[in-house]
């Protein structure tokens, strides 16, 4: 269910949710040509929040858009939503697309960009999804070469994600030409002979920013971490397989395409640095 209520910000305004309104031209609509974030809100602290707003400025220049606002308005801005949502753990989401224009492929001139951004209650997993594990499904990548950059134009994403969906999964694991790339909307980790194995952040991934948190613990946990290519075959052949995004923390993969994984169950490596991630949240 839509909350109209819910304040929102939209180009300079906060308002209402029913209240915001964009044209059908705008550029984000008729082109996905836009980028992304999403932040992850805990007590009303934004998590690593130079983290997101550097990913964000990269994006920006992959699609050659001038950011609109310097790093300390955007803090403000995500603050100040933030402040007018009436829960305390949220998923805030921005976006910014190339503007209004007459629908033309090449780049508008002198348009201003449109600036989205609203805050929902954080979805975090259940504790049961901690304790078991989830499903996910495989596939073959076959988005874009630049999964780097967090654009709005997520229909390969979307297509993926409805695959494990249609499964009865939480994901879908992706391998580009035999090798582990990441999921529909997560960064995917290993565990092998109780070392930890991370695709590196090339361009056929997201630069997830709870995947560095995932390694900073790990690290920090003194778990030994291998940051390199991983075939189909050796993720296949994993002791552990965990997903990592904003909403889903890090999370244990406990059946690959409808048979059990790591024996069914959550691995050691996992639950270990499950805990020090909890510890690491702001509180
Ligand atoms: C394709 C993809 N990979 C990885 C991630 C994880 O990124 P983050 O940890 O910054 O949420 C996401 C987040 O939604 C994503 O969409």
């Amino acid at each position: 269910m839509l909350n109209s209520d819910q304040i929102v910000y939209l180009n300079g305004e906060f308002v209402a949710l029913e209240d915001a309104r964009i044209s059908v031209l705008d550029r984000g609509f008729i082109y996905g040509d836009g980028v992304y974030e999403v932040i992850p809100i805990y007590a009303r602290t934004p998590f690593r929040m130079p983290q997101h707003l550097a990913r964000l400025q990269n994006s920006l220049d992959g699609i050659r858009l001038p950011n609109p606002h310097s790093e300390a308005q955007w803090d403000a801005l995500v603050r100040e939503l933030a402040r007018k949502q009436p829960f305390d753990d949220q998923a805030l989401y921005l976006q910014i697309t190339r503007g209004v224009a007459k629908r033309d492929h090449a780049f508008p001139a002198g348009v201003p960009p449109t600036v989205f951004m609203m805050s929902n209650p954080l979805p975090l997993p259940s504790r049961e999804q901690v304790d078991k594990g989830v499903a996910v499904v495989t596939a073959e990548d076959n988005r874009w070469h630049r999964c780097d950059l967090k654009t709005t134009s997520l229909l390969g994403n979307v297509l993926m994600r409805q695959l494990a969906v249609d499964a009865g999964a939480v994901e879908c694991v992706m391998f580009r030409d035999g090798f582990l790339t990441e999921a529909s909307a997560s960064n995917v980790l290993l565990v092998k002979d109780g070392r930890v194995i991370a695709p590196p952040k090339d361009h056929l991934i997201l630069p997830g920013i709870t995947y560095d948190a995932t390694l900073d613990v790990t690290r920090a946990a003194g778990v030994p971490l291998d940051v390199r290519k991983v075939t189909r075959e050796e993720a296949l052949a994993a002791d552990e397989m965990w997903l990592s995004s904003s909403t889903k923390e890090v999370l244990a993969v406990t059946r690959v395409d409808g048979a059990p994984f790591g024996g069914g169950m959550p691995g050691p490596v996992f639950r270990r640095v499950w805990t020090a991630f909890q510890a690491a949240k702001p509180k």
